[in-house]
């Protein structure tokens, strides 16, 4: 080790040592994949964070004036806007456009410095001590009724108002004058402001992007301690659904010498890959912030990556190394090629492996190493015909994908790996493959889970442009903040394999507006191809046609709704709103060369394990609670789980499917609306708290349309899916209960009670009149319900293939508590999420069961939230208590921070047998 080395070495160790042994201060790895090395740490900036919630402006601070300050007096306003812009100046293409940095800017004294919070001597001691990611909204308590500050679009959860972050930091002296530190945001919601010191450094107004504020100008060094202050400032009717409050996701302390690689500085593509050999392009940016010249040699070494454990394997190639030159404050690129032979190629999970590599550049000064940076990447070939649909490494692959939100359930919107990684088990398992990012840029891990799980990603940044879908969405600040909030999505997301396709836009009011509105979609569409010239660019169409002018802006054909027609089929003929029949075949006629997709399909709506009657005779139709066949309860707030109902704009799943059918191979597939369900947006009642889209409830328990999917994408799985239960009360004996089963057998033969019901040929029989048969489902809608048992059989190919029994289940007796996870880290973080089942005396789920339950741990751990799928339940997330719905709850565990050992959870309940279960912390 050199004298340098061994300098670097010992500020490294100093660093860590003081960000480790400071009570302020705790680092913990990063799950993703960046070196620690002497020159460059990352550590997370989790803990130890005071924050308070102020309702209503407590400081006469804002962004810019919105319509939501209505109420505040113009003239007693400090406007942040002109200090803020400038972080939006590396973003901007043209010099022209970047933004004067105001006078007094940067200075103890400027217009800003006053804040009261941002002052370090404020004593914050009576504020709340909170650990990040945090979202202050989610423990509610939820808003109910009418005339709420926010309904229930927005998920009626307290998201509105000021937020205060405050922690302090203690950094090693300036010996070396080298280092320079940033503050990584990986998203803040929303108009987030920071001030270091009580200087006002930085910030970023867009909640869903991620951003860096250099800290080094405003810092003491030396062991002194600094004071960072957050303030963000979350407005009312921004979102069309809950967007979470606050430092939502994680927060990083990044380290660097003056010779260095900067925020989101690494591309990587790959070209010409074959079995036999792939071409890697790479871009390096190198930023010198030191005062003399510098002579940089850039080395780059790619090795395998093990997307399991994080692990750096074999070192497959070497580029050549680069040498540039950089003057003091200068900015260069250097790119290379190498070619790497027999590749282990990245591709989706379903019939290929998402291998992956990645790239450690290492800069040298005077032959040492000064920056060691990680990208982490894939060697794949995506072509998108416009005839033949999707390939994939030369494999024609069929999208099965779904729309996610940000949030994740119970634990609002505040970033969990863990759950994360649950979520996309749970898509793996129904067989899904690819993922839209709506309708904004995720958590940077998801990607991370992405890419090591091999989804396909559409990756999306905007739901609105210059036109507002809510009074203060991102509308407000399009003008000013769309060309850096998307180059600076593209730079930190352009390395990941997973992702395939940029979204620039969903549904915007641009698509209405003719040459007005394709005039906005050619600059951003313009800017996203120049950030990536190697992705396709798309917007989400849900009312543009081929012969306007806003389709012929994208390289791919999104289509919400439009594929399969909207309203066009005979149950939605009496309602108000654009009627459209299928227009794969128009769009491409019109578009021949282009890719197509539906980018959202179904819009389908059910709670879990609700089921209403009679049936619809339909095979699709909107849901209303004015027709007894309508599918919707106005009283209970419920939608029926026959899987037939839908939005207004929507098709059942078998409806979508039949269209996607009638166009192989040119539809490359689907994108439902949606997953999971989320939080906000409860179509078709919005008295209630979450959605009734999913696939999946919001506890993460599958809807009987799970099973619709599943047989769909995974058709060589066995499996037989009766609806509905069989545990009716005495009101339904000699009831015309019909019996509908998703399989992908090609007979079905039911029996209730032993008595055949007959054997059924999808598509062929089972319907009551024309319009009732699906290809896709299995139905006997004429089977009276008497208490017993339903069996039914698949076959194939004349042979048994599959087969399940559904019983009626006895009076509710006790609980059963099954853990996805039985062993946990003792991290503050990892998760096990337990589902709690009513049960009768014979271990059977009561379906119907909606027995108050109480929840308690004892151990290294605590209950981190509790959930049960039901969209109307108010009762906090946080709460220990909570109603089975429909015969289940979901507890989610959380291991304690730096412990370990046996925790035990509890659950009982009025009547039934109380249940435990272990887990083990470590
Ligand atoms: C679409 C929209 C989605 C969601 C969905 C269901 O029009 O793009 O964000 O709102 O409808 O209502």
């Amino acid at each position: 080790m050199s004298l340098h080395q061994a300098l670097q070495s010992a500020i490294h160790l100093a660093l860590l040592a003081v960000l480790f042994l400071s009570p302020l201060a705790l680092a913990v790895p990063s799950p993703s994949h960046q070196h620690d090395t002497p020159s460059r740490t990352r550590t997370r900036l989790n803990t130890n964070w005071r924050f308070h919630r102020f309702p209503t402006n407590p400081d006469n601070l804002v962004y810019d004036i919105r319509p939501d300050h209505a109420n505040l007096s113009a003239d007693s306003l400090t406007i942040l806007k002109p200090y803020i812009l400038p972080a939006a100046n590396a973003f901007i293409a043209d010099p022209a456009n970047h933004h004067p940095v105001p006078a007094g800017a940067g200075a103890a004294a400027n217009s800003t410095s006053s804040v009261p919070f941002a002052q370090p001597a404020f004593d914050d001691t009576a504020w709340e001590q909170v650990t990040l990611p945090h979202d202050w909204a989610i423990a509610g308590p939820f808003y109910v009724g009418d005339n709420v500050p926010v309904g229930g679009g927005m998920g009626r959860l307290p998201i509105q108002g000021v937020g205060w972050y405050r922690r302090t930091l203690v950094v090693p002296g300036r010996s070396d004058g080298q280092q320079h530190y940033f503050l990584d945001v990986d998203g803040a919601m929303s108009y987030a402001a920071v001030w270091v010191n009580g200087i006002l450094a930085g910030g970023w107004p867009y909640g869903y992007n991620s951003f860096r504020v250099d800290l080094t100008p405003f810092l003491r060094r030396d062991g002194e301690e600094n004071v960072i202050a957050l303030r963000v400032d979350n407005p009312v009717q921004s979102s069309r659904w809950y967007p979470g409050a606050g430092l939502y996701r994680n927060v990083w302390l990044t380290t660097v010498g003056d010779v260095h690689v900067p925020f989101s500085g690494t591309a990587v593509t790959t070209r010409e890959v074959r079995r036999e050999g792939a071409v890697v392009d790479l871009v390096v940016n190198v930023e010198n912030r030191g005062e003399g010249r510098k002579k940089v040699e850039v080395v780059t070494e790619v090795y395998e990556l093990d997307g399991k454990t994080g692990r750096e394997g074999k070192k497959v190639a070497k580029f050549e190394t680069a040498a540039v030159s950089l003057k003091g404050a200068e900015k260069k690129t250097v790119t290379a090629s190498v070619a790497i032979r027999n590749p282990r190629l990245w591709g989706p999970w379903t019939s290929q492996k998402p291998n992956l590599y990645v790239a450690v550049s290492r800069l040298y000064v005077d032959n040492q190493v000064v920056d060691t940076y990680s990208t982490e990447f894939g060697v794949r070939s995506v072509v998108f015909d416009g005839n033949k649909g999707l390939f994939v490494n030369g494999e024609r692959v069929r999208i099965q994908g779904v729309n996610q939100h940000h949030d994740l359930g119970a634990l609002g919107a505040a970033f969990n790996y863990r759950a994360a990684e649950r979520q996309l088990e749970i898509l793996r398992d129904l067989g899904c493959n690819a993922i839209r990012m709506s309708h904004n840029p995720p958590a940077p891990e998801l990607l991370e889970l992405t890419d090591r799980m091999g989804f396909l990603v559409i990756n999306e940044i905007f739901d609105s442009w210059e036109l507002e879908k809510n009074p203060n969405d991102f509308h407000l600040i399009f003008a000013d903040w769309s060309e850096p909030d998307l180059r600076s999505f593209i730079r930190r997301d352009r390395n990941h394999a997973s992702v395939i396709a940029w979204s620039v836009g969903n549904e915007v009011g641009e698509q209405h507006t003719d040459e007005a509105g394709a005039v906005v979609a050619h600059r951003i569409s313009a800017i996203a191809r120049e950030e990536d010239p190697t992705r396709p660019i798309t917007a989400s169409m849900n009312f543009a046609k081929p012969d306007m002018p806003f389709p012929p802006n994208f390289d791919i054909i999104s289509l919400n709704y439009q594929g399969e027609g909207i309203r066009d089929s005979p149950a939605y003929a009496g309602l108000e709103g654009i009627k459209t029949s299928p227009l794969y075949p128009a769009f491409h006629e019109a578009f021949p060369s282009k890719l197509i997709f539906s980018s959202e399909t179904a819009a389908a709506l059910s709670s879990r394990g609700v089921y209403l009657f009679p049936v619809t005779n339909y095979t699709s139709a909107p849901v209303t609670d004015t027709l007894p066949s309508g599918g919707g309860n106005a009283t209970s707030h419920q939608v029926s789980a026959y899987e037939l109902h839908t939005a207004n704009f929507g098709s059942s799943p078998d409806k979508v499917f039949t269209t996607q059918d009638a166009h192989r191979p040119y539809v490359a597939g689907e994108f439902v609306w949606s997953g999971f369900d989320y939080l906000g947006e409860p179509t078709p009642y919005y008295s209630s708290r979450s959605s009734y889209f999913g696939i999946i409830d919001l506890a993460g328990f599958r809807k009987d349309r799970w099973y619709l999917y599943q047989s769909r994408w995974r058709p060589t799985l066995k499996s037989v899916h009766v609806l509905p239960h069989w545990s009716w009360g005495a009101e339904r004996a000699g009831q015309v209960t019909p019996v509908h089963v998703f399989s992908a057998a090609d007979e079905v033969e039911v029996w209730v009670n032993g008595v055949s019901q007959g054997r059924r040929r999808v598509g062929k029989e089972g319907g009551t009149n024309g319009t009732t048969t699906s290809s896709y489902r299995f139905r006997w809608d004429e089977v009276v319900y008497q208490p017993g048992e339903v069996r039914a059989v698949g076959y194939k190919g004349g042979r048994e293939w599959a087969r399940t029994v559904v019983k009626t289940a006895g009076e509710a007796a006790g609980l059963r508590l099954t853990a996805d996870r039985e062993r946990i880290e003792g991290d503050g973080d990892d998760l096990s999420f337990v589902t709690v089942e009513v049960v009768d005396k014979d271990g059977n789920v009561v379906p119907r069961a909606d027995t108050g339950l109480a929840f308690s741990v004892e151990g290294p751990g605590e209950i981190a939230a509790t959930d049960n799928g039901d969209a109307t339940d108010m009762t906090s997330f946080v709460s220990r208590e909570r109603k089975a719905f429909n015969g289940l709850a979901l507890v989610v565990v959380r291991g304690k921070s730096g412990a370990k050992g046996k925790l035990t959870l509890k659950a009982t309940g009025p009547g039934l047998n109380a249940a435990q279960l272990t887990l083990r912390v470590q």
